[in-house]
């Protein structure tokens, strides 16, 4: 039987996804689809992807954009710290290495936003470097593969799966990458994009499709018959719930928006006007901002499911009589609503600004 690394190369060329628009691309175009495809899939990421190329085409143009136009880009993507370190480390590539993305593994794990296997992959994929990557779904792969119990998220357990896929990858160090689909190829590329590939699409975390795997025959945890409980599921911790009142102020086809703070959730994004504390102080709100309402409606309470936390949502649309200047000021903005949906918003926003469009 050939080695693990082999098998997983033959698979890939025949059954693994191509075609992809990243695959065989520069290395900024590697960091950029990897940095989009951190917990996002592949069809999500596509069209933004082909988006922020178009109007980014290098690391320069990402530097000189705005925060503002890199977030509307990535508005409705999710994870938006994704977007604002990707936005840093262009500048800082700008900066100190003149706008070429940096060649080297260290420099790269120095940016901001990438972790060992971020810069691992970059390097594989963009530069035909051997290196090993170990994201979630490899984690899972090599788990089952060796038989590794333990949580992947303890740190021993992840060193000795960092040590796992050190020892699986091809044994050529120097491969020759070759021209194909008007990219480059090589062992080390297709192997990182092989084990990618089975991750999202065979060894699955429920229903993994174990007899179209290319390693099935010397998997430890099929042969053992521990599929199903490898790698152990992460404690589900509980997590908290939070209630806030989004205001919908409306002032014929204009609506508020604040921009919010650089950090924490959705910072740097243009947000509706949130009261944190539930519905009963939407009128000091409106009295405070010196607006009077003509018409209020109180809408149907949505939830948006964050990593760590719930957040339960009344959004209430307030028509208003006339806009007041102070809050015009201090990061907030009428926006027209075609506008608006331009910007950086997230995806609760969006989807209500839609409804109201409609
Ligand atoms: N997930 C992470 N990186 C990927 C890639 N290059 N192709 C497909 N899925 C991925």
């Amino acid at each position: 039987m050939s080695d693990f690394s082999t098998r997983v190369i033959l698979w890939q060329r025949k059954h693994g996804r191509h075609g992809l628009p990243w695959q065989g691309a520069d290395a900024y175009r590697v960091w950029l689809s990897e940095i989009m495809l951190q917990q996002t899939q592949v069809a999500t990421v596509i069209p933004y992807y082909q988006r922020f190329v178009a109007s980014f085409p290098s690391v320069s143009a990402l530097a000189a954009a705005s925060m503002d136009e890199v977030l509307a880009h990535w508005s409705g993507l999710g994870y938006y710290a994704r977007g604002r370190n990707l936005h840093r480390a262009a500048q800082i590539i700008a900066d100190k290495h003149q706008g070429e993305f940096p060649r080297e593994f260290e420099q790269i794990l120095d940016l901001p936003g990438i972790g060992r296997s971020t810069a691992a992959a970059i390097c594989a994929l963009a530069y035909h470097e051997r290196r090993a990557i170990l994201d979630g779904n490899v984690k899972r792969v090599l788990a089952r593969y060796c038989g590794i119990s333990g949580s992947t998220i303890d740190k021993k357990i992840e060193e000795q799966m960092w040590q796992q896929a050190e020892l699986l990858l091809p044994k050529d160090q120097s491969p020759r990458p070759a021209r194909v689909r008007g990219g480059l190829d090589s062992s080390i590329s297709t192997y990182t994009q092989a084990l990618m590939d089975m991750g999202a699409t065979i060894c699955t975390r429920s229903k993994p499709k174990c007899e179209l795997c290319p390693v099935h025959s010397d998997c430890v945890a099929l042969q053992s018959n521990r599929v199903a409980v490898l790698p152990p599921p992460r404690a589900r911790k509980t997590v908290p719930e939070k209630h806030t009142t989004f205001l919908l102020l409306l002032h014929g086809n204009d609506i508020l928006l604040e921009k919010r703070p650089p950090q924490g959730i959705w910072g740097g994004m243009w947000c509706l006007p949130q009261i944190e504390d539930g519905s009963g102080v939407v009128d000091d709100y409106l009295q405070i901002a010196g607006m009077e309402v003509s018409e209020r409606i109180e809408l149907e309470e949505f939830t948006h499911t964050f990593t760590h936390f719930k957040l339960h949502i009344v959004p209430v649309l307030l028509r208003v009589a006339c806009k007041p200047d102070q809050v015009q000021q201090g990061g907030s903005e009428w926006m027209d609503l075609q506008e608006a949906l331009r910007a950086g918003i997230p995806a609760p926003v969006r989807s209500l600004l839609q409804k109201l469009q409609s």
